[in-house]
């Protein structure tokens, strides 16, 4: 049974199972748009893939509807792919610009995605990553973490494997992954290989984190990010050692709860 607020308790984890998609996306966006709402300047961490697309289009609904101002809004996104520059259309940078800020009063210098192009040297992606980490703790830490879930257990590109000490640098991509991304590109080979992502600790130091997961494919994942032990062959299980993190799933995802 759910409570008053929506959430089930299992084990004092909060979950909110909700019936559908658009329902998973309207809790988020009003977490986030009171998050905003009751700071003067908010840091966000924000995710891609498909599951986001929702809780950004509620986003720019409630800024069209004056609920909320972005203005003093910073961003700091999870992770981009190595090698695709800003304008290709499978970029994050493009995704974000697309779903979020082109269509909000957000300013262009408050946003902050890994750079992804060229196939950098790694000492030169190396400096970047650093940089990217200090600019996240120098912009007073990360208030609210948006995180979606691979059918891996993964967040951000952090795969099976990656360690809980992990900061903001280059990765491999798991093969499940290319797998599962591969529906955004022309062909399975055209997904890059690596990515820049942020660390299961960059995220970790969030202070609030929402997870969102919709679909069945997403079941196990959640059920082993939740219920499972922590390890970091599912790196999402770590949350549970978060303080403050809200699970928020539909019917589908949360079937195994
Ligand atoms: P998806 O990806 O939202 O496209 O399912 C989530 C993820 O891989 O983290």
């Amino acid at each position: 049974m759910a409570d008053s607020n929506g959430y089930y308790d299992l084990d004092l984890k909060r979950v909110m199972v909700l019936d559908n998609y658009e329902e998973m996306s309207k809790a988020a966006a009003e977490i986030v748009i009171n998050t905003i709402k009751n700071k003067e300047r908010t840091v966000l961490g924000m995710a891609t893939g498909s599951t986001p697309l929702g809780l950004y289009g509620n986003l720019v609904q409630g800024y069209k509807q004056g609920k909320v101002d972005f203005s003093n809004t910073v961003s700091f996104n999870l992770d981009e792919y190595v090698g695709l520059d800003s304008g290709h259309s499978q970029s994050y940078n493009y995704y974000m610009r697309e779903n979020l800020f082109s269509l909000v009063n957000i300013e262009h210098d408050h946003v902050n995605i890994p750079h992804g192009f060229s196939e950098n040297s790694d000492k030169d992606c190396n400096e970047d990553c650093i940089n990217y980490e200090t600019k996240i703790q120098q912009s007073g830490g990360i208030d609210l973490q948006i995180l979606g879930i691979g059918n891996n257990g993964h967040i951000g590109f952090n795969e099976p494997g990656t360690s809980f000490d992990s900061i903001t640098r280059k990765v491999k991509l798991a093969d499940e992954t290319i797998k599962a991304n591969a529906r955004f590109f022309d062909d399975e080979s055209d997904v890059p290989k690596y990515a820049i992502s942020m660390g299961i600790k960059s995220i970790m130091r969030a202070r609030k984190i929402i997870l969102l997961a919709s679909g069945i494919e997403k079941a196990h994942a959640i059920e082993k990010t939740v219920k499972g032990s922590i390890t970091n062959m599912v790196p999402a299980s770590i949350l549970q050692l978060h303080p403050e993190v809200i699970y928020i799933v539909d019917k589908d995802a949360g079937k195994n709860l």
